[in-house]
């Protein structure tokens, strides 16, 4: 048989690929780019080295910021109230642009080295499934031929010296990274015990807010239907979306904005704790969360709010992205952010970020007159003592229950 495998040039899907040889598959191998840090010769070269009959490179840095990266924004999207989904974002696009290589190729299986313990093996296979559901899927880590023989990062590298792949990684990190243009991810190793801090030098997405430029630098972003199309900086300017989505993630960098440290709930119900460098998409949200402010109509930010935001949230961490719910409520994300037009002006410093102002040239729902305290046009004062009246009617018999009661409010 023929197999589509996620190859990354690390240790484990080396392993993964040798040992699939051995167990005379043909193997294709397939890396996204998705905007991380990578030596793509030398994984190129290590595939072939390793016997992979093929190595394709997909460059997908585009569809993900436009396709992912941009609806998390128009959805303030966010997990748990920290986490931005960074690498949730990324397994749409690159699950099905690896379909699409095994397609290509005639593969009947696909292939990952995802573990048995996490989110990613749960949305990688119900992306696969969903897109060709009768794909045939190997997931070595959770085969006990596979997990048996290889306990542990001693198993790999004695399996890697008797087999011949060349061990690039000059020391492991003593945790576990995935890097994209959203952010990087850290987890487990040394990472486990959570009442201590990560180490200093483990952040690559944002330099040490401690340390960070003591001037600040502003940025402006431009807001088309929710989605920002251009971004000014220091006589900059950016209108291309990849572009843009790199300049901010540079700015923050700079200036330390976007680091979280969290303990999350797996979808597999595992808590684990993560640490996660953000520096766009902490901008972008805050932006995007301030313009909303100025030219969304508040029942419908509300309405929002409760039914789109966490669940499309929940939705791509629980690795559903290819589903009905998905499309259903994306359809109503989209209607919502028709008005949302408007520039917002920040300020980035020592790992912050603050809004100095926004505007927008064509929303007029707000209106200094309207809410400033010194003018009464179109206002009636003696309304609001309607409103407030009949509004207590309910507040004022639950008054009096608490009252017979004894426990006063
Ligand atoms: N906990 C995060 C999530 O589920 C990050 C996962 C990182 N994945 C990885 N293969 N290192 O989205
Ligand atoms: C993994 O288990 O492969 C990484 C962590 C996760 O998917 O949650």
């Amino acid at each position: 048989g023929k197999v589509c495998l996620a190859y990354s040039g690390g240790l484990d899907t080396s392993c993964i690929l040798k040992w699939l040889l051995e167990q005379r598959y043909e193997v294709v191998c397939f890396l996204a780019n998705v905007g991380q840090e990578e030596d793509w010769d030398q994984v190129r070269a290590k595939a072939a080295s390793i016997g992979a009959s093929k190595m394709v490179i997909k460059d997908l840095r585009r569809e993900f910021v436009e396709e992912l990266c941009f609806r998390a924004i128009q959805c303030n999207a966010q997990y748990e109230g920290r986490y931005l989904l960074g690498t949730s974002l990324a397994r749409p696009v690159i699950a099905r642009a690896q379909m699409q290589v095994a397609t290509q190729e005639g593969c009947q299986y696909v292939s990952h080295g995802c573990t048995g313990k996490g989110n990613d093996q749960v949305r990688f296979e119900l992306a696969f499934l969903t897109i060709s559901p009768s794909i045939k899927i190997i997931a070595p880590w959770r085969m006990p031929e596979f997990f048996e023989r290889f306990q542990g990062r001693n198993d790999l590298l004695d399996y890697a010296a008797a087999t011949g792949i060349p061990v690039t990684s000059t020391k492991a990190k003593p945790y576990s990274m995935d890097d994209n243009l959203a952010h990087c991810s850290y987890e487990s190793g040394q990472l486990e015990d959570p009442s201590q801090p990560p180490p200093n030098d483990m952040w690559t997405r944002t330099d040490d807010p401690m340390t960070a430029p003591d001037t600040p630098q502003d940025v402006t972003i431009q807001f088309e239907k929710g989605i920002p199309v251009k971004v000014k900086s220091e006589g900059r300017e950016f209108t291309d979306s990849l572009e843009l989505f790199i300049a901010l993630n540079a700015i923050g960098k700079t200036h330390g904005i976007g680091r979280i440290d969290i303990v999350e709930n797996r979808f597999v119900g595992i808590k684990s704790r993560g640490c996660y460098d953000s520096p766009a998409m902490t901008i972008l949200r805050l932006a995007h969360l301030d313009i909303e402010g100025l030219v969304m109509d508040g029942r419908v930010r509300s309405l929002r709010d409760q039914f789109v935001t966490h669940s499309w949230s929940e939705i791509l961490y629980n690795g559903m992205y290819f589903s009905p719910e998905r499309e259903f409520i994306e359809n109503s994300l989209v209607f919502s952010q028709k008005r949302v037009n408007g520039e917002v002006r920040l300020r980035c410093y020592r790992g912050n970020c603050y809004v100095l102002g926004r505007s927008s040239e064509t929303e007029k729902l707000y209106s200094e007159e309207e809410s400033s305290m010194d003018s009464l046009v179109d206002f009636s004062p003696v309304d609001t003592t309607g409103f407030i009246n009949i509004n207590s009617i309910r507040l004022k018999k639950y008054g009096l229950q608490k009252l017979e009661e004894g426990n006063g409010i």
